[in-house]
């Protein structure tokens, strides 16, 4: 059983999966333009993703009897500040995300959903993957920034991810 607050906030949840993957997509279109097209490709892939996340909460509750209410999404970022730019905003944001999906945790366990207890623990090892993954390039950006041949190497490292 799903009470009305819990569903409310996978609602807001899917939303915020779209605008997610709307993000992505802005910075895969920004990569694409800037010729950081291993960043390109990435992003694209990132974007896909964040559909795949989305729909699974859309499915959960339409599988538990509940009502799927789509909302606007927010426009995203277009312009950013070079290739690590992304990268630390994308971190900031998965880290937005990973708050968020917390609070889901924390409704669930405070109504007692089992269901969604159980459902959103797939969530919570995900954001483990995706700060992870963030970080890791983040990380790296330390070796490259202001040196062209270090970020076209990195950006085709990336690229080979995607
Ligand atoms: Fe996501
Ligand atoms: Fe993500």
């Amino acid at each position: 059983m799903l009470s009305k607050r819990l569903v409310d906030a996978i609602n807001d949840q899917i939303n915020y999966e779209l605008e997610s993957s709307y993000l992505y997509l802005s910075m895969s279109a920004y990569a694409e333009a800037t010729d950081y097209l291993g960043s390109a490709a990435f992003f694209k892939k990132q974007a896909q993703e964040e559909v795949g996340h989305a729909m699974k909460f859309f499915g959960f509750l339409n599988e538990t009897g509940n009502r799927v209410l789509l909302a606007g999404i927010k426009g995203p970022e277009v312009e950013f500040e070079g290739f690590g730019d992304l990268y630390r905003k994308a971190l900031e944001h998965e880290k937005t995300v990973t708050a968020r999906i917390h609070n889901l945790v924390d409704i669930a366990a405070e109504d007692k959903s089992h269901e969604a207890s159980s459902f959103l623990r797939w969530y919570v090892d995900e954001q483990v993957e995706e700060e992870a993954t963030f970080n890791m390039i983040v990380g790296k950006l330390k070796f490259v920034e202001g040196s062209k041949q270090g970020e076209y190497l990195l950006d085709k490292e990336i690229g080979s991810r995607a």
